[in-house]
């Protein structure tokens, strides 16, 4: 099997279920030493199935190396402690997947002020947060790639998401502004724009009554994201949707 990934270390958040759990396993398929980063562990689960720590079994079934750090991404203390740990038991970092996000399916005026916060220190603080702290040990070594996650829901307007849209039209933003100030440094940051229903716990939850069967597998949205790890750091501040990263990779002479 080709393993692309192979002397790589890749931090996935919210890497406990959903797209970041089949991220990191097709990073860790494809080579990668891959660090799972989120709040459900086995001694701690969340209301949702999935844990870092069956994530990394999983890793592990398939021969590969995983790391689990329980982290709230929008804790200043705890993603410091991501990077020491990641450094410490992984040596380096040469992909940050800023997956983790949560939604509050509400009307604006019966959402509090603190789900509001709460959603936009998850989405855009946390990926800020992150990116800030991995990015001097990037730099370091003038190597690496961000990969951010964004949603048709930040340029498609919709009711009883509100705080999730605006998170995610100012992670592009802040991707395409990063990408300039990263120009020329050999590290690179991109941001895969979701445009599909994808059948993840997270999502489904959110989606109670909907027929999900017609959804895409979430290692639809895991394939789109090991090409954008894997282009060239001149592949930079770039917004694609997962029909784009098709197009492109239908372009790319094999
Ligand atoms: N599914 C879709 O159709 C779709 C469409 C467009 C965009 N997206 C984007 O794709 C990404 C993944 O979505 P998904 O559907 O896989 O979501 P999901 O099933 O709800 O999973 C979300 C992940 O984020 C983690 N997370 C939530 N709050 C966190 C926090 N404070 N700190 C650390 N981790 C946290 C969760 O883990 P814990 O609860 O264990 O912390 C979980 O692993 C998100 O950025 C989402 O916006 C999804």
């Amino acid at each position: 099997m080709e393993r692309p990934f192979a002397g790589k270390v890749a931090v996935v958040t919210g890497a406990s279920r959903g797209i970041g759990r089949a991220t990191a396993i097709a990073l860790a398929e494809a080579g990668a030493k891959v660090v799972l980063a989120a709040r459900s562990t086995s001694q701690s689960p969340g209301k949702l199935p999935g844990t870092i720590d069956e994530t990394a079994r999983q890793i592990e079934a398939i021969g590969g190396v995983a790391l689990a750090v329980p982290t709230d991404v929008s804790r200043d203390d705890e993603v410091e402690a991501l990077v020491e740990r990641t450094l410490r038991e992984m040596g380096q970092v040469d992909i940050l997947v800023n997956n983790a996000a949560i939604n509050y399916p509400y009307l604006l005026v019966e959402t509090p002020m603190r789900r509001w916060d709460l959603v936009l220190n998850v989405n855009l603080r946390g990926t800020v947060l992150c990116t800030k702290a991995f990015l001097p040990y990037l730099l370091e070594r003038r190597q690496g790639t961000i990969i951010n996650l964004s949603s048709y829901l930040a340029v498609v307007p919709f009711p009883r998401t509100l705080a999730y849209s605006v998170s995610k039209i100012a992670i592009e933003k802040f991707t395409e502004g990063l990408g300039k100030e990263l120009a020329g440094t050999g590290v690179s940051v991109n941001c895969l724009r979701i445009e599909v229903n994808i059948a993840t716990e997270g999502w489904t939850y959110l989606n109670p009554n909907v027929d999900t069967s017609s959804w895409e597998k979430p290692e639809v949205a895991a394939e789109a994201i090991l090409w954008l790890a894997a282009q060239p750091p001149s592949f930079n501040g770039r917004i694609v949707t997962i029909e784009e990263v098709r197009n492109l990779r239908a372009q790319a002479p094999s």
